[in-house]
């Protein structure tokens, strides 16, 4: 199988690599670059667990392939605190929402949430809402992550940084 080389940006650190031409970005960054944060599940864009960012937009991390990621700025959930190592804004208030049990979900969750907030945006509960319908959520109810999202419509910034 053919190997190709591949240079991109994970959490503002570069990474190089060899990779088959059939190795998805999930597949990559959880076994040849250690981002183990992102969590695969179903492997086919249905559940949201593998998503991270890539190049601003949220991505389902199973459904690229590493090669398509050659030079791209990628964040996965390990890069998305705020450099002084407190939680971004989408971490703190899934945080005091009690909006994770398991957490087998969560990274997905923040992922995109983080998408929608950066650079300061200020989106709606509605919009944040509908982003997240993607998302499968076996253990909460999705109680938690709608207070959560209630919380960061209401605090009107989440100074995301992803
Ligand atoms: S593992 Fe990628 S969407 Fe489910
Ligand atoms: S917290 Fe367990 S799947 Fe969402």
């Amino acid at each position: 199988m053919s190997e190709h080389q591949i240079q991109l940006t994970v959490n503002t650190r570069p990474v190089q690599a060899s990779v088959e031409a059939r190795m998805t970005l999930g597949d990559f960054l959880r076994s040849k670059a250690g981002y183990t944060g992102l969590h695969l599940a179903c492997e086919h864009g249905v559940c949201g667990a593998c998503t991270i960012i890539v190049d601003g937009l949220a991505v389902r991390s199973c459904l690229m392939f590493a090669v398509q990621a050659d030079g791209a700025e990628v964040t996965t959930v390990e890069g998305v605190a705020n450099a002084d190592g407190t939680l971004h804004p989408v971490q703190q208030a899934m945080r005091e929402c009690h909006a994770l049990q398991c957490g087998f979900c969560t990274p997905g969750v923040v992922m995109t949430l983080a998408s929608l907030t950066a650079d300061d945006a200020r989106p709606a509960a509605d919009t944040m809402l509908k982003a997240l319908s993607g998302h499968l959520c076996r253990c909460t109810g999705y109680q938690g992550i709608r207070k959560a999202i209630d919380k960061l419509a209401e605090a009107g910034t989440t100074g995301g940084r992803a």
